[in-house]
C-alpha cells in the first residue's frame, strides 16, 4: 500500500506501478481537482492505481493503512505542515515510511533564495531546513531515519522518517487501561 500526498498528475505512481508489475494498491491525493483529472486520465492502464482529491493536512484514510508514504516537490506548498506530517503518521502501518523529498533550505543562501520563491510562485509557502524536518517528525512520533541529498541546484534532500512498532504498542496499552479503568466506575 502505497501513497503519494499532492501527486500532482501522478507521474510517480505511474512510475511506481510500472516498476511493481500491478503488485500493490497505490493511492495518490491532491487539492487540485484538475490534478486529479489529469492523474485519472493518464493513468487509465493502471487498475491498481487510485487518485482522490484531498488535502495533504485532511487525509480520507483510516489509520494504519500505507507500508510507504511519499511527497515530492509539494512540501513547501502546504499550509500546515506540521498536520499534514502528523496524518502522514496516522495512516502509515507500524514501521512505516515517510519519504519527503523537497528544496531544503540549510544555509543563509536558500533563505533568500526562499524569500525570493515567495515572490515568484504564489502559491509558496515555506522551505525548511533539515533541522525543521526532524523536528516536524519527532513532533509527529516518527522517528528520523536519514536524508539523501543531491546534487542539484537549488539542492533537493530526501527526508526518510519511520513509524514506529512502539508508538503503536504502547497508545493500545494506554487505551487498553484507560477502558479497564473506565469499567470499574460504570
Ligand atoms: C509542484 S506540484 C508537485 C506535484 C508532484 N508531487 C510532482 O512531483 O510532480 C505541487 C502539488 O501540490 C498540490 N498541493 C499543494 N498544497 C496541497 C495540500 N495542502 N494538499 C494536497 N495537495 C496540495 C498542488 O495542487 C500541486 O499539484
Amino acid at each position: 500500500m502505497f501513497l503519494d500526498l499532492a501527486c500532482g498528475p501522478g507521474y510517480a505512481l505511474r512510475e511506481a506501478a510500472n516498476r511493481t508489475n500491478g503488485r500493490g494498491q497505490l493511492y495518490g491525493i491532491d487539492n487540485s481537482s484538475k490534478m486529479i483529472e489529469v492523474a485519472q486520465a493518464s493513468s487509465n492502464g493502471c487498475p491498481n492505481v487510485h487518485f482522490c482529491k484531498s488535502q495533504a493536512e485532511e487525509l480520507p484514510f483510516d489509520g494504519n493503512f500505507f507500508d510507504v508514504v511519499m511527497c515530492s516537490n509539494a512540501f513547501h506548498h502546504f499550509s500546515n505542515p506540521e498536520k499534514a506530517v502528523r496524518e502522514a503518521q496516522r495512516v502509515l502501518k507500524p514501521r512505516g515510511r515517510l519519504y519527503i523529498s523537497d528544496i531544503t533550505a540549510n544555509n543563509v543562501f536558500m533563505r533568500i533564495f526562499d524569500t525570493f520563491m515567495h515572490s515568484l510562485e504564489p502559491a509558496h509557502v515555506k522551505l525548511y531546513s533539515r533541522q525543521e524536518f526532524r523536528a516536524f517528525f519527532e513532533r509527529a512520533e516518527l522517528r528520523y531515519v536519514s536524508s539523501v541529498r543531491s546534487d542539484v541546484i537549488p539542492p533537493i534532500e530526501v527526508h526518510i522518517a519511520e513509524k514506529s512498532a512502539a508508538c503503536l504498542h504502547l497508545k493500545r496499552r494506554l487505551i487498553i487501561k484507560f477502558s479497564n479503568i473506565l469499567t470499574r466506575f460504570f
